[in-house]
C-alpha cells in the first residue's frame, strides 16, 4: 500500500501557482465554492506520496488534522494517494472558514487500536465550521467489516497504539467491546454552509454521512456504498438540520438510505438512487417520550430497489410533537418489501407498550408511486389516540413481484385522508374526512 504524507507547500510559490491553476480549472464547474480559494494568499496543503511504502507509519492522523489549522484554504488528497487516518476532528475555532477538502485519492480508517480513543461516535468529525466543502472523486473507506463482525475479544480503546502494518492486528480489527457504539464515518456538527460533492464513502462502521445541527447543507453526486448486511449503516442521517438539499446521489447500505430525524425542516431530496437498504425514512421519532418536530420534507424523483421499505414514517409510542408537510413524489420502486409505510408503533424489541401520547402525523402526500413490492404495498398504522390526518394518495400503482402470488392487502389503522385517484391495488381502508376523536387537536404539541 502506498502511504501519503501531508506536506506544507506554502513556501513553494511555483507549486502553489500550479495548484492555483488546477484549482481554477475546476472553477467553471462550481464557481460558488471555489471562488473562496481566490484569496490573495492562496496556500495549499498537499497530501503527497512520500515513497516510504508505509514502513514505520502509525498513521497520518496528526498531519491531516494539522492541515486545516494553517493558513491554507485548501487541503488536497491527490488521486493515487492512500491516507490512513484514525479518529480525527476538525473544529471551527482552529480551522479556516470556507475551507475546502479536495479528495481525489483515498482516505482509509486506521484499524490499529491506538487510532481510536474513547469517543467512538465518529471517525472524521467537523464541528462549528462556517463554510466547508468536501469535494473530489476520491473515496473514504471506513473499513466497516472490522466493526460489523462484533466480537467481545477486542476493544480498540483498551490498548496502546501499535503500527498499522501490524498484520495480526489488522486481521483482528477494531471491534467495539461494548458492541453498541460504532463510529459514523463523516459527521458534521453545528456547521453552516456545508457542501459534500463527488466523493464516495464506503463500508462505514455505522452511518456514512451525518449532519447534526447544521444549516444550509448541499450533498450532490455523492455515493454511500456498503453491503446490505452492515448493521446500522445509514447512508445519510439528518438531525436538527435545516435547509438540506440532497441530489444526484446513490445510496447502497445496510440501513436507511436517508434517515430524517427530529428537528429537521426544509429538506429536499431528489434524483436519488436507493438500495439495497431500508429505504428513505423519517424517524424513528419520539423515542423515550421525547418531543420530535419534523416539517417540510420533499422526496421526489427517486428510485428505490431491493429495500425493506420504500418511503416510511416511523414513530415510537409515547412521543410528542409532529411530522407535517411531507411529500413523496415520483418514486419508482422495484422489489421493495413495503413501498409505503407509516408505523406509529415502531419498536426495537418484541413488544413496546402502547401509550396515549404520540407524535402527530399530518399532511402527508404520496404522488405517483409505482413499481413492484414483495410483501405489502401500503401499510399505514397510525396512533390509537392521535390518528394520522390529511394523508393523500394519488396515482399509486404497485404490483406484486410474483403475479399470481397472493400478498397482503393494503392495511390502514386510524389513517384519515383522501385518495385523489384510483389506486392499484385499491386502498379501501383509508378513512375519509377528519377523525371525530375528542381532544385530538389539543393533544398535539405545537412545534
Ligand atoms: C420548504 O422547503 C423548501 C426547501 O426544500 C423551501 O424552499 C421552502 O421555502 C420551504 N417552505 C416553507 C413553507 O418553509
Ligand atoms: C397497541 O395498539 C395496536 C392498535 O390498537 C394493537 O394492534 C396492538 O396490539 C397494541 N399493542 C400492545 C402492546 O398493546
Amino acid at each position: 500500500m502506498r502511504i501519503c504524507k501531508i506536506t506544507n507547500l506554502t513556501f513553494l510559490i511555483f507549486i502553489a501557482l500550479l495548484f492555483r491553476f488546477s484549482i481554477f480549472g475546476t472553477c467553471a464547474r462550481d464557481g460558488k465554492h471555489w471562488r473562496q480559494g481566490r484569496a490573495a494568499s492562496l496556500s495549499v496543503f498537499e497530501v503527497k506520496e512520500n515513497g516510504h511504502g508505509g514502513e514505520g507509519h502509525t498513521d497520518d492522523t496528526k498531519a491531516f488534522e494539522a492541515a486545516c489549522k494553517g493558513e491554507s484554504s485548501t487541503v488536497m488528497v491527490p488521486s493515487g494517494c492512500v491516507l490512513l487516518v484514525g479518529a480525527i476532528s476538525f473544529s471551527g475555532p482552529t480551522c479556516q472558514a470556507n475551507i475546502i477538502f479536495q479528495i481525489d485519492g483515498k482516505i482509509m480508517a486506521a484499524t490499529s487500536s491506538g487510532a481510536w480513543k474513547s469517543d467512538l461516535l465518529q471517525w472524521i468529525k467537523f464541528t462549528q465550521l462556517k463554510g466547508i466543502t468536501i469535494s473530489g472523486k476520491g473515496t473514504i473507506d471506513g473499513q466497516g467489516s472490522f466493526w460489523w463482525n462484533t466480537s467481545p475479544t477486542y476493544d480498540p480503546t483498551a490498548r496502546d497504539s501499535t503500527s498499522i502494518s501490524d498484520n495480526s492486528e489488522i486481521s483482528t480489527g477494531p471491534r467495539s467491546k461494548n458492541s453498541g457504539t460504532k463510529p459514523t464515518a463523516l459527521r458534521f456538527y453545528g456547521s453552516t454552509d456545508v457542501t459534500v460533492t463527488g466523493i464516495t464513502i464506503q463500508n462505514s462502521p455505522q452511518t456514512h454521512l451525518k449532519f447534526d445541527d447544521c444549516t444550509n447543507v448541499q450533498v450532490s453526486n455523492f455515493a454511500a456504498s456498503s453491503p446490505s448486511d452492515g448493521p446500522n449503516t445509514d447512508g445519510i442521517h439528518l438531525q436538527n438540520s435545516r435547509g438540506v438539499v440532497i441530489y444526484s446521489t446513490t445510496l447502497a447500505c445496510g440501513d436507511d438510505c436517508v434517515s430524517v430525524q427530529t428537528g429537521c425542516s426544509n429538506i429536499y431530496i431528489h434524483n436519488v438512487n436507493c438500495g439495497p437498504g431500508h429505504g428513505i425514512s423519517i424517524g424513528g421519532l419520539g423515542k423515550d417520550n421525547t418531543k420530535a418536530c419534523v416539517s417540510n420534507i420533499t422526496v421526489r424523483d427517486v428510485k428505490i430497489q431491493n429495500t425493506l421499505t420504500g418511503v416510511r414514517i416511523k414513530t415510537w409510542q409515547g412521543g410528542s410533537g409532529s411530522v407535517q408537510q411531507v411529500m413523496f413524489a415520483n418514486i419508482q420502486v422495484s422489489e421493495v418489501e413495503t413501498p409505503i409505510m407509516i408505523d406509529q408503533y415502531y419498536c426495537d424489541k418484541s413488544k413496546c407498550n402502547n401509550q396515549t401520547s404520540a407524535v402527530a402525523v399530518s399532511d402527508i402526500n404520496y404522488i405517483n408511486i409505482q413499481g413492484t413490492y414483495t410483501v405489502q404495498s401500503v401499510y399505514l398504522a397510525c396512533s390509537n389516540s392521535l390518528p394520522c390526518t390529511s394523508v393523500s394518495l394519488s396515482n399509486i400503482q404497485l404490483k406484486s413481484v410474483q403475479e399470481n402470488h397472493h400478498l397482503e392487502e393494503p392495511f390502514c389503522w386510524e389513517a384519515y385522508g383522501q385518495l385523489k385517484t384510483a389506486t392499484v391495488p385499491p386502498i379501501s381502508c383509508l378513512q375519509t374526512g377528519k377523525p371525530s376523536k375528542a381532544g385530538t387537536l389539543s393533544d398535539i404539541d405545537s412545534c
